[in-house]
């Protein structure tokens, strides 16, 4: 086929014919592709801003809190179903960059703190993605960590922060799950536009992970077509009226651009094209296929759900007749999802409210509590607060949900503070004083500040921006049909004050220096020894669970392999899930290392007195650190430690294993190597300076 295609047919294969497809070569008899926003459900547009319905899942925030990559799988097998039936080829997800701060405005569409966490969710998601046929897009690559600036803003990251943290997630997605295309990110790297940026979309990308698919820019982000297309990418989207397709002509007829890079790149589109175009044939969603899809929505959001706090308030027993007073507008008018180009059109929607009361009836008592979300967010209206604390003091107990307003998680521009609206603050103290058990519900798609209500709160659950059924799901798990089963995939810190980025976000003069390096996240707040309000990972359950009989096996020399076991018993009267958190201590290193970090966990779900077995196997890299003088990773030989737990500050077993050495190998260099390279490079560096 490629064979047969003309100079100009290879170039307009390389860019969009409009905002959502690709070009057709109708001579050649090569058809169109049609792409949609991702990440949970499918935005399949008819007209701007307007789209088909379709299912709204729990966003990306709510599905990394379930730590549960088949779920996660199941969720992104549905979204393809219906994406295939509405004769969508590619979805724009998953998004999996990392939340190197809590203001990212985009945070809800990402999955996690950590690259373990989000690497493991999103390699599950381009499975259930592809088991439909439909193409799945793992964006974006890379450093898109913040939304303001982010179309010229450079990240400035070290090498080995860029592959131990942002690159992490984006390497296991692609060696282990295939994904048919990579997104380029807006922002620059170190300098260079992603969507130009050879380092990233060639050698890392491909010639290092091996990536066989196609590279799309984001929308509107290729600043030079030709460099783009000599660095890597493939696809320019949204297409620009066959301007830069001229370019690219004309640079081939110049000599300035090798044909043979035209040719790689339409060869891949080609490949795009014959590999997605069977997944839209004959797809058709009946009734019953949506009913299970609203039925998963559901269990994902139930089982995204984080229970912080709880002093035994929770569950509730709809038997007990109790009178609850419910407070807080989005009890009334869910927040289901964050705005800008993820922002679903759902098939329809219930409320926490129209939930509650379809179990309890005339026990529920209904108030706004605070002015709608779309007026001045720090007015307080006495009469809203007053009439709730009225209805919370005749009541049993109190359920309260609150959370940040709808305009102010938003791709496009980041948070400016972690706090939630004052009118909510001061109607949470004001409750909190009535002495009538509260039961806290904060929706948003990122950490916020708790504040000193926190301490007076009975229960306090995140319950996320958790798609169309948040409403059915949260009403499961305040009644105790389901268990919380979600554990936090992101720190909630004291203050802002105290988050990794804090100094150095969101950069200056068109620069964000990522000064904390590799402590993003739970290894910040580990390396500091500080107080967060919740720590990474974790969640409570309704049941308890114990650890025990922790084995960690010897180190495979060649591998790198470590075999790690243990039992988890379900020592509670009910059943539940749990996730089993696997972090590694390092052995010292040459390089300042995390005190832990995060390599393995396995969600089990077990009835109330079962035990299980859970078996996981740890490999070089979980012992590893990027070594930039050498390119590789390296292991230091010594004692590392094995930990888990239920949390990143809760750990509960651990094991000393010894990291050795393949026979042979060399150790990485040590400083006193360095040192005498270091100097011969300064010398040089010197003589080329008088020269100069
Ligand atoms: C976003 C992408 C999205 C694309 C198409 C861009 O603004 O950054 O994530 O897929 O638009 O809507």
């Amino acid at each position: 086929m490629l064979a047969s295609l003309t100079l100009e047919e290879k170039a307009s294969l390389l860019s969009g014919l409009d905002r959502w497809r690709t070009k057709p070569v109708e001579r050649a008899g090569v058809p169109s592709v049609w792409l949609s926003d991702g990440p949970h459900g499918v935005r399949r547009e008819t007209e701007p801003d307007v789209s088909l319905p379709a299912t709204a899942f729990p966003t990306s925030s709510a599905l990394g809190a379930t730590w549960d990559p088949e779920l996660v799988e199941q969720v992104a097998a549905a979204i393809g179903r219906e994406a295939a039936a509405q004769g969508v080829h590619v979805m724009l997800g998953p998004g999996i960059n990392i939340k190197r701060t809590p203001l990212c405005g985009r945070n809800f569409e990402y999955l996690a703190e950590d690259p373990v966490l989000s690497g493991v969710l999103g390699a599950a998601y381009v499975r259930g993605m592809q088991s439909t046929g439909v193409g799945a897009t793992v964006k974006h690559l890379a450093a898109n960590n913040q939304e303001n600036g982010r179309h010229w803003m450079s990240s400035e990251v070290d090498e080995r922060t860029l592959r131990e943290v942002y690159l992490a997630a984006f390497e296991r997605v692609v060696t282990t799950a295939a994904p048919r295309l990579v997104m380029s990110s807006y922002n620059r790297v170190n300098g260079v536009h992603s969507s130009q940026n050879p380092w990233l979309l060639t050698h890392v990308l491909r010639d290092e992970w091996g990536f066989q698919g196609a590279v799309v820019s984001d929308w509107i982000s290729v600043h030079d077509r030709v460099a783009a297309l000599r660095a890597g990418l493939d696809l320019e989207m949204p297409g620009v009226d066959g301007v830069t397709d001229a370019e690219v002509v004309v640079a081939v007829r110049a000599g300035e651009l090798d044909e043979a890079i035209v040719d790689r790149a339409a060869l891949r589109l080609l490949a795009l094209v014959d590999a997605v175009l069977p997944a839209v044939q004959g797809q058709v969603l009946d009734d019953s296929v949506l009913a299970d899809h609203r039925a998963l929505a559901r269990r994902a959001a139930a089982d995204a759900t984080v229970l912080l706090a709880n002093d035994g308030v929770l569950p509730l027993d709809p038997a007990a007749a109790q009178r609850i007073a419910l407070i807080g507008r989005f009890a009334d008018e869910p927040r289901i999802q964050g705005r800008g180009s993820a922002c679903v059109n759902p098939r329809g929607q219930s409320s926490i409210r129209e939930a509650l009361a379809a179990e309890l009836g005339d026990l529920v008592t209904y108030l706004p509590g605070y002015p709608a979300h779309d007026d001045d967010p720090a007015r307080i209206d006495e009469h809203l607060v007053d009439a709730a604390v009225g209805a919370v003091r005749g009541s049993d107990a109190a359920i309260v949900v609150v959370g940040l307003p709808d305009h102010v998680e938003s791709e496009g521009y980041d948070r400016t503070h972690l706090e939630l609206p004052a009118a909510q603050q001061v109607l949470l103290e004001v409750l909190a004083a009535t002495g009538t058990p509260l039961v806290v519900v904060l929706v948003s798609g990122s950490a916020v500040r708790l504040g000193e209500w926190h301490g007076a709160a009975s229960a306090v659950v995140q319950a996320w921006l958790a798609g169309q059924e948040a409403g059915p799901a949260l009403a499961d798990v305040l009644l105790g049909r389901a268990d919380p089963g979600g554990r936090l995939g992101e720190t909630f810190p004291l203050r802002l004050e105290d988050t990794p980025a804090h100094l150095s976000y969101p950069g200056e003069r068109g620069r964000a220096r990522y000064a904390e390096g590799v402590f993003v996240g739970h290894r910040w707040y580990d390396a500091r020894r500080m107080e967060v309000r919740h720590p990474f990972g974790h969640g409570l359950s309704y049941t308890t669970f114990d650890y025990t009989a922790l084995e960690v096996g010897a180190m495979d020399p060649e591998s790198g392999d470590v075999p790690v076991a243990l039992t988890v018993t379900n020592t509670g009267g009910r059943p539940g899930s749990d996730v089993v958190q696997v972090y590694v201590e390092p052995a010292a290193a040459p390089v300042a290392r995390p005190p832990r970090e995060l390599k393995a966990f396995r969600k089990v779900r077990l009835e109330a007195g079962e035990s299980r077995r859970v078996e996981l196997t740890l490999s070089h890299r979980d012992f590893a650190w990027y070594d930039v003088d050498s390119g590789s990773w390296a292991r230091s030989a010594g004692i590392a430690r094995v930990v888990v737990g239920r949390s990143s500050r809760d750990l509960r077993l651990g094991v000393d294993v010894e990291v050795v050495l393949p026979p042979g190998a060399a150790a990485p260099a040590t400083d006193a190597e360095l040192e005498p390279r270091a100097l011969a490079w300064s010398a040089g560096e010197s003589e080329r300076r008088r020269v100069r």
